[in-house]
């Protein structure tokens, strides 16, 4: 798979880690952004990683920023983008079976790297179960697109 990752200043050290591992799973990476630790604002990352799985030029995104929280509330905001904030890697498990999300947010300053990187192993590696939640899902963008 092609995963789109980015991440502002406060989860860069992060998103160089989520790199080696996609890149040591046998994924491709593309990233976004922010190349160091200068101070920058995490909107901008979370919509290109968002455009990006939303228009197919990624099948899945990682995003990291301090607690995972503002780049899970961008996302969220692009049509086809469906965000998780996983507390654990069954969150991340029930995220890709139920709700087919397809991209994974993650907090450096909350979450030790042992722990994101396998949250992020079960984020890739969990099929979609499809059935019931294709329907459920469908509903989402169905019921998004009724608000605008
Ligand atoms: C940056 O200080 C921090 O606010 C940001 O990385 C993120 O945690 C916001 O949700």
């Amino acid at each position: 798979m092609r995963i789109a990752v980015g991440s502002d200043h406060a989860g860069y050290h992060l998103k160089e880690a989520v790199k080696a591992y996609v890149v040591g799973a046998g994924h491709e990476v593309l990233d976004m952004g922010t190349n160091g630790t200068d101070s920058t604002d995490y909107p901008l990352y979370a919509a290109a990683v968002a455009r990006a799985v939303a228009l197919g030029q990624a099948e899945r995104g990682v995003l990291v920023c301090g607690s995972g929280l503002g780049m899970c509330m961008t996302a969220n905001r692009f049509p086809g983008a469906r965000a998780i904030l996983a507390p654990t890697s069954e969150h991340a498990r029930l995220g890709r079976q139920h709700n087919d999300a397809n991209i994974l947010c993650l907090g450096e300053r909350l979450t030790p790297q042992d722990d994101a990187l396998a949250m992020l192993q079960v984020f890739l590696d969990t099929p979609f179960e499809g059935g019931r939640h294709q329907r459920r899902v469908e509903e989402i963008e169905r019921l998004a697109g009724e608000g605008e």
